[in-house]
């Protein structure tokens, strides 16, 4: 029978975010600098990843305890080897509602069927303008947009669920906000506009870099008319609006101008098994290592993640300043996915 755990603010567990990798083959100016992640940079070795069986079993554990919705993240998730095989394993899993994966798509022409054979339901695939050359300075990459549309086309002929995410930073690509919303609407695909965050440490954040949720809508209202959408479970990130007439939503991710943390279920698993009770809480919890010794009962490790999260009182978005977001200690967000 499921056990119901609460953390300090009396938020239900219910949504677990597992980063397979930390390497990714974009280099994203809001996410990995080429500078600060150069050829040199030092990734996490193999022995360190948590293997496939270990994901399985902390899976298991993890829906015991309430969690329905199981994401994959990275870094680039599908450059870990074998994927589908985890997928696979994820999706057996019993009382499992909903599993995802988000990426940039670059690798979707390759792994879409095999992905969807798995048991996979969704992807969400990120994609930050239509213009070929701004793309390719924004992935790091020179990587053009052509490559990401087939990617998104091998999802939707596999079956899968698609919703695409733009993270919208001031003076990069605001420019992009109406083109890629006619695009996504001619295509029946889900937008979801994302406020620029201050993840990490080496993206040099500032707050007058975001575009607010507010801003963007404004924008759009000037070229279409959008009613609300309930959301589609507790917790959901996206605040959603419907093209009037269309069965094609739009959303936005507003988690700097109106944070959702008191509705955060979310738990993030890194790839090398620490546990991470917030997006910006730099304090992980081993898990791996206490997995790894000899033993160790289900019991055992289902008592360390329920003490984990009853512990848990993460309100970061809340409470964010300017200062607090340059002196504190985050996770990159390569580290953790998102
Ligand atoms: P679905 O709703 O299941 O489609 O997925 P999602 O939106 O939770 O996942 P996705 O990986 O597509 O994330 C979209 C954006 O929302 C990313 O920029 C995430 O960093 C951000 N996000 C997701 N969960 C949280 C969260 O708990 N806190 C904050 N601050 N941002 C989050
Ligand atoms: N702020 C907001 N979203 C970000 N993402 C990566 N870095 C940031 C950031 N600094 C997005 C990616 C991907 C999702 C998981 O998070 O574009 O769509
Ligand atoms: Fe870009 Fe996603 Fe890779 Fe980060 S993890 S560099 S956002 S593609
Ligand atoms: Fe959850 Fe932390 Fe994001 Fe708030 S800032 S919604 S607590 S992950």
């Amino acid at each position: 029978e499921k056990l119901i755990i609460r953390d300090q603010l009396n938020r239900p567990l219910r949504d677990l975010r597992i980063s397979v990798i930390d390497r990714c083959n974009f280099r994203c100016t809001y996410c990995m600098p080429a500078e600060k992640f150069g050829p040199d940079f030092a990734f996490l070795p193999k022995s360190e990843l948590l293997t496939y069986e270990e994901i399985e079993r902390l899976g298991k554990i993890f829906v015991g305890l309430g969690v329905e919705k199981i994401r994959l993240t990275g870094g680039e998730p599908l450059l870990r080897k074998d994927l589908p095989l985890l997928v696979k394993k994820l999706s057996d899993i019993e009382g499992l509602k909903d599993i995802g994966l988000t990426t940039n798509g670059v690798l979707l022409p390759k792994y879409a069927k095999e992905l969807k054979a798995a048991g996979l339901l969704r992807v969400n695939i990120s994609l930050d303008t239509l213009n070929s050359e701004l793309f390719g300075q924004i992935n790091g990459r020179g990587v053009g947009v052509e490559t990401i549309l087939e990617g998104i086309r091998a999802a939707q002929d596999a079956g899968l669920g698609v919703k695409i995410n733009m993270v919208v930073k001031k003076g990069l690509n605001e420019t992009e906000i109406v083109p890629m919303a006619k695009f996504c609407k001619e295509q029946g695909l889900q937008l979801r506009f994302i406020e620029y965050m201050d993840v990490g440490s080496t993206n040099g954040w500032k707050m007058d870099e975001v575009v607010t949720k507010r801003e963007i809508y404004e924008l759009l209202k000037e070229h279409y008319l959008l009613e609300p959408v309930d959301p589609d479970y507790f917790g959901e990130v996206a605040k959603r609006y419907r093209y009037e007439g269309t069965d094609v939503d739009v959303g936005f991710i507003p988690s700097v101008s109106e944070s959702f943390c008191s509705s955060c279920t979310r738990a993030r698993l890194s790839a090398n098994g620490q546990i991470f009770t917030c997006l910006f809480n730099g304090e992980g919890h081993d898990i791996k290592e206490f997995m790894r010794r000899q033993d160790m009962t289900d019991e055992e490790i289902i008592e360390r993640i329920t003490g984990i999260w009853s512990g848990r009182k993460d309100r970061y978005s809340d409470e964010r300043t300017e200062e607090g977001a340059k002196n504190r200690k985050k996770i990159e967000m390569s580290y953790i996915g998102g």
